[in-house]
């Protein structure tokens, strides 16, 4: 484990100890304090600060990168030089060439590559995606996510500079919403991109002060699929009123020529569907979705809109185990990754722009 963080803690961890076929050796993070809290926490012995040292062990196969997204990069380069399967959190890098870099070197060292795209997990999504191949919504026509949260207005750490983060609310939250849509609906070919800031984020929690934030606060785009399908998105952490114990307000929708189905977090063994003339009827998600293929973990444990989070670490095992790339893959990451960076240059430049996305 490199980043002892919280999403390491949250994620990663519960999910290498859910799979009797993985074991936690050691973690890299430079806090040593946090290293010590982790021994406790985790039950794993061995630490370092030093990724090298994870790179270069010859009894570890597999790492999973959970650090700032400026260090992604050169530590996934290093993982992947010396052989080991990896797979790093989203933003995969700083910009679409960082991603692209990444998914080169992974695929040409052919070790197995995962980008850590949670919400795919969650089992409504695991349905809608069975629905719509099954041909159940029809043609897709629509789709669109709202992603609202309400975090403090206090600095944000690494988060809130774009020389450590890339970008703000678009890097951290809808690129997941842009990698579902296009697990869901296939490529999106070009965006109409809008950012904003609304709070600079100088106070740090506990006392003193920082520099101003200098990434977005809002991310919204509409897009177009390569399929002909349209689509909206829209995200913020700083809407009052969406805490929801943290969980804040999720809601994706797809819009076919027959029915219409919606994913929410806040409730992810249901979906919504109706068809015309009819209104939408909450519909339980069937058992064979509710957690990834032949996974050991209980869906009935823990609370839906967390459990599923734990089920990356299953598909990454499984696709070393099976010698296939893991899904999604650092493919999919570099391509959500192009559509984000074309809705940062649809805004610097007011205009629709085409997703360029070249990775072969
Ligand atoms: N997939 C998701 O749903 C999801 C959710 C939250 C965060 N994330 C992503 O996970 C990553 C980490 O986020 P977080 O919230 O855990 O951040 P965090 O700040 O809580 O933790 C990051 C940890 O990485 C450590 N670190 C910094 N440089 C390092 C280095 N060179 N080697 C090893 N460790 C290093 C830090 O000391 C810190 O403990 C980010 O890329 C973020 O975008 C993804």
């Amino acid at each position: 484990m490199i980043g002892a963080g919280a999403v390491a803690d949250y994620h990663h961890v519960p999910g290498i100890h859910v799979d009797p076929r993985a074991e936690l050796v050691a973690v890299c993070d430079p806090n040593e304090v946090l290293l010590e809290q982790r021994i406790g926490d985790w039950g794993v012995s061995r630490t370092t600060t030093e990724f090298q040292e994870i790179a270069d062990a010859d009894d570890i196969d597999a790492v999973i990168i959970a650090t700032p997204n400026f260090t992604h990069r050169p530590i996934t380069l290093a993982c992947v030089a010396a052989g080991k399967h990896v797979m790093c959190e989203k933003p995969l890098g700083l910009s679409f060439e960082e991603s692209a870099e990444m998914y080169r070197a992974a695929r040409d060292a052919d070790v197995r590559h995962m980008t850590a795209f949670t919400y795919r997990f969650a089992p409504s999504m695991r349905y809608l995606r069975y629905l719509l191949a099954d041909g159940q919504l029809g043609v897709p026509r629509h789709f669109r996510s709202q992603r609202f949260l309400d975090l403090p207005e206090t600095s944000w750490g690494w988060r809130q500079y774009k020389h450590l983060a890339g970008a703000g609310d678009l890097y951290d939250m809808t690129i997941h919403r842009i990698d579902f849509a296009q697990d869901l609906l296939g490529p999106i070919d070009s965006v109409c991109g809008a950012i904003a800031q609304f709070a600079p984020r100088t106070e740090v929690p506990g006392g003193g002060t920082c520099d101003p934030s200098d990434v977005d606060d809002w991310s919204a785009l509409v897009g177009r699929f390569e399929s002909g399908a349209v689509g909206i998105w829209e995200g913020s952490t700083l809407m009052k009123g969406h805490h929801n114990d943290g969980y804040g307000f999720e809601w994706a929708e797809i819009n076919g020529s027959e029915k219409s189905a919606v994913y929410q977090l806040t409730d992810p063994n249901n979906i919504l569907v109706g068809g015309h003339g009819e209104s939408m009827q909450k519909v339980p998600v069937p058992s064979e979705f509710l957690v990834a293929p032949d996974s050991p973990r209980d869906p009935s444990q823990g609370v839906p809109s967390d459990v599923f989070r734990h089920d990356l670490v299953w598909e990454f095992v499984s696709s070393i185990v099976e010698g296939r790339d893991p899904v999604p893959s650092f493919r999919d990451g570099a391509s959500a990754q192009a559509v984000a960076d074309a809705v940062l240059a649809s805004d610097a430049e007011g205009r629709w722009v085409d997703v360029s996305r070249a990775l072969d």
